[in-house]
């Protein structure tokens, strides 16, 4: 079974735009980019362009490269104190000179619809989650789509990022599965993987993930995103080689990518609400 999750993230951002119109609330997420890296202006540029499918409005922050980590807090922390603004997502990586931890940990908790304050991260892990970061979130919703079991099913994750690894563990152990994360430091790795019910991977690495390393029947998640001199778009599973073998498997392109930004319009409506007390965001 293909996941597909360009199919679910058309589902999943028509629904949310009948929500927002009969929430009559207007959501508003406001994006800062710092420099020009290419890769990370087209992602804010989808960004806003969902936005506005959705009914989501959206301002963008644009700062120089050579920017300091203060001109960015500051930027931040005026985002944080306006009351129009229900969502705040710093598109990442940010330039070497900037102090990333400073800027995530800068981002008011309430407005953090990427989920990677140190605030949502422990509620996530606490079980008690507010904003999960999008993509693992918006691999939880695939499995919920596709009816995939994850209660007492062996998970692997391969990666331990803040943005993808770590949460995503989280996400499948709050779901009840049993989860172990795997990173470059790990032992007897294709073991580990060979063990997965649900095998995600998050690592950067085209063909990482070959046949067999794949148990027969399992669900697997390609988070990778990698680049070829030509310019051709892979992900960390030879989906070739891998596809008889498992039992479900999601492409790349198509799979994991359009959920991201499904779930970062799900997460900014979600603030909205949460702070329908202020009149400032009431239609
Ligand atoms: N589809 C999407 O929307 C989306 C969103 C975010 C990221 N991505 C993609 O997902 C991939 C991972 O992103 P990320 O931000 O998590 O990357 P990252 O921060 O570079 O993390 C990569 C992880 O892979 C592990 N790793 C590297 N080589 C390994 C090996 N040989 N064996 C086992 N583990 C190994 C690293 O282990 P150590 O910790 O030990 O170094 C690290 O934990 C990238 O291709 C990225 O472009 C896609």
């Amino acid at each position: 079974m293909i996941l597909d999750g360009k199919a679910v993230s058309e589902k999943r951002l028509e629904i949310l735009k009948e929500e927002i119109e009969e929430s009559g609330l207007y959501p508003r997420l406001a994006t800062v980019i710092v420099g020009e890296d290419p890769a990370s202006q087209m992602y804010v540029r989808m960004k806003h362009r969902a936005c506005e499918r959705v009914g989501i409005g959206s301002v963008g922050i644009e700062l120089p490269a050579d920017v300091t980590t203060e001109r960015v807090l500051e930027a931040v922390t005026r985002l944080n104190n306006d009351p129009d603004i229900n969502g705040i997502l710093v598109q990442l990586p940010l330039p070497a000179g900037v102090d990333t931890t400073r800027v995530i940990e800068a981002v008011a908790p309430d407005k953090d619809v990427d989920g990677f304050h140190p605030y949502n991260l422990g509620r996530l892990f606490s079980g008690t989650p507010i904003f999960a970061p999008c993509t693992p979130q918006g691999i939880m919703t695939i499995l919920d789509e596709y009816k995939i079991p994850t209660r007492g099913k062996r998970a692997v994750v391969v990666g331990r990022s803040i943005d993808v690894g770590r949460p995503m563990a989280a996400l499948l152990l709050n779901a009840d599965a049993t989860v172990t994360i795997c990173h470059s430091k790990t032992e007897n790795l294709e073991d580990e993987m060979r063990r997965a019910d649900i095998l995600v991977s998050a690592v950067g690495k085209a063909k990482f993930v070959g046949p067999e390393m794949v148990k027969e029947g399992a669900t697997v998640i390609d988070v990778g995103i990698n680049q070829d001199e030509q310019g051709k778009l892979s992900g960390d599973v030879d989906f070739e080689a891998v596809k008889d073998r498992a039992g479900a498997i999601t492409p790349v392109p198509g799979g994991v990518g359009p959920m991201t930004i499904a779930t970062l319009m799900e997460n900014t409506f979600r603030a909205a609400k949460l702070r329908t007390c202020d009149n400032s965001t009431v239609r």
